[in-house]
């Protein structure tokens, strides 16, 4: 057993930490007014960032998964939302196509995806349909060469700037989960309609819409896998996105942490830093045991992934409790500024915000415990 990262997974940090503190940082305001950071997206294409864990065949960097895990956390530590533009990116935009499509599939579409030439986005929640994932209503219908997909998705993440859609939809209703189909529909498809931005709390720089399919007509070699076998392909790579998410989570709560250590220790009241008044110095030490409980279940579910083991439970529990710490830690950090943490000054109030969703997206916490459960 050895708890160190290897010295390749550390050039990973320090490169991801350089380019976020020189490309990313200065640009968290305009993100934060909703600007969709297309330039960094570009930037990060061509260091390789957009296709980590993808082999160097497919385009991708061929780096271990633990590397794209470490690359997440350093990422959302200074911009959560350049985090989850990544993280769908990959694991829910990018492995679908790797892990369940055909050679010619992932010639056409992962290579361009994991240079960042393209940008991936995945449809399974529908304004009925969220936790209940099976109870979609999106219906695909054979029709000669094409299927015609009708229906609509909200809170696609990446919708509208992405080129590439994993699309979620019944081809046979009656059989539930084994009836849904997934498919690669290109942007500019006839009958893809881009709706409603969302005006989210938080991640404000990550674009969120409704998508309508009116008649959209997906050519029959697009579906992804085959009939009936689109839930599996869901749940297979939410169980990887979810580390993913984690990840993202953790570094949200390691940036309000730093930040709150940091002013603890400039700040005076009572004629001594308030980091070495007990109630705000036990703040800290639980901060701290939090992000470390994170970060172990985090690597823990990471490392089964690259030894090719399931890692489905360790992913749920590493989601839930590192979505639970980002909340607590972003929280508390906000009460350790005191008023200057309620302000737009510091970005304790930003952490906060971005925090809350990571207990809601790829599976809410109660979600999480339900999938947990089930494998006990
Ligand atoms: N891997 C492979 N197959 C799986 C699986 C997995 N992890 N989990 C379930 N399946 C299979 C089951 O084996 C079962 O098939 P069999 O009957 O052959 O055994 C079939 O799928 C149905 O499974 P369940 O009976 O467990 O299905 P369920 O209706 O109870 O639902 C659920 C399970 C875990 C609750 C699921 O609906 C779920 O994960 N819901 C949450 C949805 C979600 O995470 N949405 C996130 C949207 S994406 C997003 O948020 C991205 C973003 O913007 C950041």
């Amino acid at each position: 057993m050895d708890l160190r990262f290897t010295e390749v997974q550390e050039m990973m940090r320090k490169m991801v930490q350089d380019f976020a503190q020189k490309e990313i940082a200065p640009n968290i305001e305009k993100m934060e007014q909703g600007e969709f950071p297309k330039e960094i997206l570009k930037k990060m294409g061509e260091l390789g960032l957009m296709g980590i864990p993808i082999p160097v065949e497919y385009g991708g960097s061929g780096m271990d998964f633990t590397s794209y895990i470490i690359a997440i956390q350093e990422l959302s530590k200074v911009s959560a939302t350049i985090g989850v533009i990544l993280s769908v990116h990959t694991s829910v935009g990018t492995n679908p196509i790797l892990y369940f499509g055909t050679e010619a599939q992932k010639q056409k579409y992962v290579q361009k995806l994991a240079a960042g030439e393209y940008l991936g986005a995945f449809c399974l929640t529908e304004p009925s349909s969220g936790s209940d994932a099976v109870s979609l209503k999106s219906k695909a219908v054979l029709d000669g060469e094409h299927y015609v997909i009708n229906g609509s998705k909200v809170f696609i993440t990446n919708g509208g700037e992405a080129d590439v859609y994993i699309v979620f939809a019944k081809t046979n209703p009656a059989a539930e989960a084994k009836g849904i189909t997934a498919f690669i529909v290109e942007k500019g498809t006839p009958g893809l309609v881009i709706g409603k931005d969302e005006h989210k709390m938080g991640l404000h720089g990550s674009r969120t819409v409704q998508l309508t399919f009116e008649d959209m007509r997906v050519p029959k070699e697009n579906r992804l896998g085959e009939e009936g076998e689109g839930f599996k392909i869901a749940m297979a790579n939410l169980d990887v996105g979810r580390i993913g998410i984690a990840a993202q989570a953790l570094g949200i709560a390691e940036a309000a942490y730093e930040a709150a250590v940091q002013y603890a220790q400039a700040r005076q009241q009572f004629g001594l830093p308030i980091a070495t008044h007990q109630g705000v110095g036990f703040k800290l030490a639980d901060m701290a045991t939090n992000i470390e409980a994170a970060k172990l279940l985090i690597y823990q579910a990471a490392d089964l992934r690259v030894k090719g083991l399931n890692a489905g439970k360790e992913a749920a529990m590493a989601k839930l409790f590192a979505s639970k710490t980002a909340v607590e830690v972003t929280t508390e950090a906000i009460q350790v500024f005191g008023g200057y943490g309620y302000t737009k000054d510091y970005p304790v109030e930003r952490y906060f915000r971005d925090a809350k969703v990571t207990e809601i997206y790829e599976g809410t916490s109660e979600i999480q415990r339900m999938v947990i459960s089930k494998r006990l």
